[in-house]
This record gives structure tokens, sequence and C-alpha cells, in this order.
């Protein structure tokens, strides 16, 4: 078996010979020569550059993760659909003229992700070209509420205030949001499909904010179009969300060919909820990189312990943090690697 195939035949729930590990936010501020580059370009021009977005995807693999991510951002695509953000120093996304109403969400574009968000394909094809197969590249979008939370909030939140008005204000006004930004996701995965990107990960990240009966109602059936439609193309697909204990089982249900885990349940409990079907993939806390080098083997041997057989790919629960200290994210890598069963 060689590098290559070690993480989609783990997507797939094939045998493999060592656990594959790659990281979310794997290119970002964590690494030196990702801050110097920052300093001569802002994050959108490293987005919208693909030769830039090439040399900072191709960042990380010094640390021999088993995949590529694109970089990118998932609120790249609420541009050309007509709400422009920028990355405000130390706020993070800015969106400059929120959508709180039914008008603004019938102006919103439904756009061709050839019109506006060629520069992602661009960069994907380039990529791929530079990876030679090397490792499989990952491609993403945001899922309908994560980026509705962006565009209504008009950027980061505790509580989701404005985006639940709405949803439980105006539900049709709501769903119209939803079916905008679901088809314009559905659209743009498939094209990175076509691009190049060897699996592709939903990210969920904020809609842990909801319960069930929630999920079901408002997020469930517009979640599951995007997802069973990506499914046919037979590329593997990673749904992936935070704060979701209580929603796993339905995101298993609206689709999925690897459900994404956060370190607030046991990898084996997460395993027993969904069953042997489905890969999994996490789900190590971020924070315990800050930890003794022992402290993080002790963790990340824990885990691998709870998941024994196929259908599993080693990831944090969610994205590196900014301070990380690169040698301790090295570690984890090679701790990975060289991990065997006992017996
Ligand atoms: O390596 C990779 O994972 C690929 C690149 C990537 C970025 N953003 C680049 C980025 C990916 C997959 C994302 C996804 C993303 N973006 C998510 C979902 C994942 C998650 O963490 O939940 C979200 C919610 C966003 C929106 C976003 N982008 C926020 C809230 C912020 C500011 C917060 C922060 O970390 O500063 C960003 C900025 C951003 N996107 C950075 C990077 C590397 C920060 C680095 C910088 O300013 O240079």
């Amino acid at each position: 078996m060689t590098e290559t195939d070690r993480f989609l035949r783990a997507c797939r729930r094939e045998a493999v010979d060592v656990m594959p590990i790659w990281m979310m936010r794997q290119a970002g501020r964590y690494m030196p020569e990702y801050r110097a580059l920052r300093e001569k370009y802002t994050l959108l021009e490293l987005c919208k550059t693909p030769e830039l977005a090439l040399k900072v995807t191709m960042q990380p693999l010094r640390l021999g993760v088993d995949a590529a991510i694109l970089f990118a951002d998932i609120l790249l695509p609420l541009e050309p659909m007509g709400a422009p953000f920028e990355f405000a120093k130390g706020e993070g996304p800015v969106v400059h003229d929120p959508i709180r109403d039914r008008a603004g969400i019938e102006r919103l574009r439904v756009i061709d992700p050839e019109d506006g968000l060629g520069y992602v394909l661009e960069s994907i094809k380039l990529i791929r070209k530079e990876l030679n197969g090397k490792v499989p590249l990952i491609g993403f979008a945001g899922a309908p509420f994560t980026l509705a939370s962006y565009l209504i909030e008009g950027g980061k939140s505790a509580h989701f205030v404005k985006t639940k008005k709405l949803m439980y204000g105006e539900p049709e006004a709501w769903h119209l949001l939803m079916e905008k930004l679901a088809e314009v996701v559905r659209k743009y995965l498939r094209a990175q499909i076509v691009a190049g990107a060897q699996v592709v990960q939903l990210f969920d990240s904020w809609v842990g904010q909801l319960g069930p009966d929630d999920y079901q109602q408002y997020i469930f059936p517009h979640v599951s179009k995007i997802l069973k439609d990506i499914e046919t193309t037979g590329v593997p697909v990673i749904h992936f969300g935070t704060g979701t204990t209580t929603l796993l089982p339905l995101q298993k249900k609206a689709g999925g060919t690897v459900i994404g885990v956060d370190w607030r349940l046991p990898m084996d409990d997460a395993r027993a909820m969904l069953g042997d079907d489905v890969a999994l993939q996490g789900n190590l806390d971020p924070t315990i990189l800050f930890a003794p080098v022992p402290v993080i083997e002790a963790r990340a041997a824990d885990i691998l312990q709870r998941m024994r057989g196929v259908g599993y790919v080693f990831n944090l629960g969610h994205g590196i943090l900014p301070e990380t200290p690169v040698e301790s994210v090295q570690r984890l890598v090679d701790f990975v690697h060289e991990f065997r069963h006992p017996g």
C-alpha cells in the first residue's frame, strides 16, 4: 500500500497499514512559513491567487500528513452571491451588509462556481498537478447553517440570536435562504470534484447550536440535498460539525461517507451510536496540543485504542489553534503513524 491511498482507503472503510492523519486548519498561523507569507499578503489575497493558495496548501505536507486540504475559506462564495466581507485584524470575518430580511435573501444570487469562484477551481488544478499523487487533495465548503450565521450576524457570534430570530420568526424566508445556500454549495462541491478534489468536506461548524428537533426541521432537508447529490459522484464526503453529540444520528442520515466527531464524545461511543457502515473522523481536542508531549501521546493512544478496525481517520475535533507548537503537531503525526494495536 502506498502513502497515497491510506486516507482514501480509510474513508471507504478499507484496511490500512497505519492510521491516516490530517488536521483541520493544518495550513495556518501556527506555522512560521505561513506567518511569513501573511506578512506580505492578506488572507483573501492568499485565497484568490492560485499560485499562493498552492504554496500554502503544500506547507503542512512537510509534517507527513496523509492528505492535503485546499487553502481557501468557507466564506468565499458569499462575495459573488452579493454579500462581500473582509477578514478584519483580530476580529475575524466581517460581512459589510448583513442579511436580515426576506428582501435581502431574495437579492442573493445563486451563482455558478465558474462565475466568481473560478480562482478556487484553478487552485485545485494547480495543487493536483504539484501533488502528483503524493497524497490526496480535500476540497471543502461551508454548510448552509454555518454560512447563514455569518451572513445574518455579520461575523462571529456567541448566541446566534439574529440567526435564530429569522429561523423561528420567518420560517419561509429561512427555508428560501437555506435553499439558495444549499444550491450554491452543491454546485461548488461538484465543480471542485470536477477540477480534481478527491474527497470533499462539508463544514457545518456551528450547527451544534441547535437541538435535534430544530436540526430536523430547519437544516436536515437542505444538508441532505447537498450530501445525497455529492454521494452520487463516488467521491468520499466528510460531514463535519462541532457540538453535535446529540445530532450525530441525524447527520449520518443526512449523508456523508465519513462523519466528523468533536472531542466532547469518546470515539467508541460515537462508533456505537453510528454503527459500522460509516467511517468516522476525529477527535483530539485541539488544546491537547498545548500539553506536554507525554500527555499528547497518551490522549492520542487512547483514541487509537478506541478505534480498532476499519473506517477511521485521525484528526482533531476542530481546527488547529494559531499558537499551537509546531513540534507538538509533528510529534502527533509521527505518533499516530508509529502506533500499533497491542496483540
Ligand atoms: O488548512 C485548512 O484547513 C484549509 C483552510 C481553511 C481556512 N478556513 C483558512 C483560514 C479552512 C478549511 C477554513 C474553514 C473555515 N473558515 C471555517 C470552518 C472550519 C472551522 O474552523 O470551524 C470557518 C468557520 C471559517 C471562517 C473563518 N475564517 C473564521 C471564523 C476566521 C477567523 C478566525 C481565525 O481563526 O482567525 C477565518 C480566517 C481563516 N481562514 C484563517 C485561515 C488559515 C486565519 C488565518 C489568517 O488570518 O491568516
